[in-house]
């Protein structure tokens, strides 16, 4: 399985035969990989509404007939777009064709254009993806909580967590998380993209290496493939 950083909290993740989205946000993104138009997936996974997280689900869903998973409302929200969704929550999964996926609590807001008059989105989840023999955890947008080890306790082969502050779990608690997660492998997101999430990633995979934690910082473009 191939994990491809495509930039903020948007992943490409190849499995034997699929190829999933999460987290599209990538013509606004400052320091995004692809544009895109380049993205190609049969399913697109969503955390929470906020733009940074959905900006591309719905021109990537249309130019590749991808299903969109994502909570109810969300599911909703592209549904009357005439796009294919999959509405989930918390705590709920599915078999897809790729595999199992599961929405996870997640402590944020979720929201659409986010000005005098926010359209909610439901609840901010994060999400569990199984394929292939792997499991793994995007948190999506969240603060830290301690029933993380209750995601952690089937065993996860790769955890996917904010590092950036201001609207997330900065280090300090990422690295608490990475504790209760118990993860075999980690990679930090949502940080650079903006000077407001400004962060030192490899101080942040110094500081979980000391922890025991294998973390992996890619840069925009960058793969990691578990073993
Ligand atoms: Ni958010
Ligand atoms: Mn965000």
């Amino acid at each position: 399985m191939k994990i491809t950083f495509l930039g903020h909290s948007c992943f490409l993740i190849e499995t034997s035969g699929h190829r999933l989205l999460v987290d599209p946000f990538l013509r606004e993104n400052p320091a995004a990989a692809i544009p895109p138009e380049n993205v190609q997936c049969d399913h697109i996974l969503i955390s929470h509404g906020h733009e940074d997280h959905t900006a591309d689900a719905a021109e990537i869903a249309k130019a590749n007939n991808a299903t969109i998973i994502a909570n109810y409302e969300i599911a909703q929200y592209f549904g009357a777009q005439g796009l294919t969704t999959h509405g989930l929550n918390p705590g709920g999964g599915f078999t897809f064709p790729f595999g199992r996926a599961s929405l996870t609590p997640a402590i944020h807001t979720s929201s659409l254009n986010a000005g005098a008059n926010p359209l909610y989105m439901g609840v901010a989840c994060g999400i569990v993806i199984e394929a292939d023999d792997r499991r793994i955890y995007h948190a999506g947008d969240t603060a830290l909580f301690s029933d993380m080890k209750l995601i952690g306790r089937a065993g996860l082969d790769l955890a996917i967590v904010p590092i950036g502050d201001n609207f997330t779990m900065g280090p300090a608690d990422a690295l608490d998380a990475l504790d209760l997660l118990q993860a075999k492998q980690a990679i930090p997101m949502h940080y650079n993209t903006w000077e407001l999430i400004a962060q030192d990633a490899q101080s942040f995979s110094a500081s979980a290496t000391e922890r025991g934690h294998a973390v992996t910082a890619l840069a925009p473009g960058e793969s990691l493939v578990l073993p």
